[in-house]
């Protein structure tokens, strides 16, 4: 029932009264307001007035089991889910069900994790009700190798939704996705495999939506939708342009076309092309200026000593002159 006076209350911009909700559903006043009660503790904010009844105001943070399920438009990818309202990690979560043997596409979406997960070790810290943080479980039928491009297929697929949002987003290599300087947007893939086959993949990825502000170190390098744009974004729609956009690249990507079907695409939005840059892991620092990306991902570097691609996972990037990007 409550899902019907949800639906009620989203086809109409204005007040409905109890009684005319009742009226519709044949049901009593208390149960009318039972169910509303229902709706706000999933996190929609009903106004109710005395004279006037239920008025279903800004709906752009809810995120709940009802909005996924009714409107994830792709054909696999997310069906299958699972939504936390709190998880160590959601990339932890998709590893274990990928263990228990989750299929591909398995979308594990929470609303808060107490021990988010960034690249090189780093932990990802996220507040909850505003933004996105889900993992992707793959089972990609290709090499161990080629995983290093398909973490830049995830960038370049989210890159590419946001972009459909009229955001002006660019990718830093090789994943990171940045709006007007600063980061908005974070990818880690993490894998299980043998030599030559990929147990499972893990997609994770934690989107700064509605974000307002971002304090202490953070400040200068990062951001959200919501500060790049001054406007809110339903998450649900952000969830759902990205997904369905990864499914897209995914898709052509796994039927061998590989990366270098989609190097142009990726050379033309990457920020590192061009720039003096640093590469940075533990065995070494290196020098030079990035020229392009290889056909299986990696960055290509020219200094004195010629040209030298790294591979990511390895490698931090950043400005020589010490900037992020
Ligand atoms: C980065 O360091 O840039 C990568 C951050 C990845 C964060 C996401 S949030 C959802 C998923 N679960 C995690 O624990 N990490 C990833």
């Amino acid at each position: 029932m409550k899902y019907k006076i949800l639906e009620l209350l989203k086809k109409n911009n204005s007040f409905v009264s109890g009684e005319e909700i009742g009226r519709v559903f044949n049901i009593s006043r208390s149960a009318v307001w039972k169910n509303i009660s229902k709706l706000k503790q999933m996190g929609y904010d009903i106004v109710s007035t005395t004279n006037k009844g239920y008025l279903l105001n800004n709906t752009v943070n809810v995120l709940n089991e009802y909005e996924i399920k009714n409107n994830l438009t792709t054909k696999y990818m997310g069906k299958n889910f699972l939504f936390f309202k709190e998880i160590d990690s959601t990339n932890e979560e998709a590893k274990r069900q990928a263990q228990n043997f989750a299929e591909e596409g398995l979308l594990i979406i929470a609303e808060s994790q107490t021990k988010g997960k960034g690249r090189l070790g780093n932990s990802w810290l996220c507040s909850e009700n505003l933004n996105l943080s889900f993992s992707i479980v793959l089972k990609p039928n290709f090499l161990p190798s080629d995983i290093t491009s398909l973490t830049l297929i995830v960038g370049l697929a989210t890159c590419t939704a946001f972009r459909t949002l009229g955001i002006p987003a660019f990718l830093k290599w090789p994943n990171d996705i940045i709006i007007n300087g600063k980061k908005a947007v974070g990818i880690l893939v993490e894998i299980s495999c043998e030599v030559e086959r990929i147990n499972y993949a893990v997609v994770g990825i934690g989107i700064n939506v509605n974000e307002k502000a971002f304090f202490g170190e953070l400040e200068q390098k990062a951001t959200s939708l919501f500060i790049e744009t001054g406007a809110e974004f339903r998450r649900i729609d952000v969830l759902n342009k990205v997904l369905c956009e990864f499914e897209k690249f995914y898709i052509d990507f796994t039927a061998d076309k590989g990366f270098v079907y989609f190097k142009d695409e990726y050379e033309k939005i990457c920020l590192n092309i061009g720039k003096k840059v640093k590469a940075v892991s533990k065995q070494k620092i290196i020098f030079g200026t990035a020229v392009g990306i290889s056909d299986k991902g990696e960055l290509i570097i020219k200094n004195d000593d010629g040209k030298v691609s790294v591979v990511s996972g390895e490698v931090s990037v950043r400005l020589q002159d010490g900037k992020y990007i």
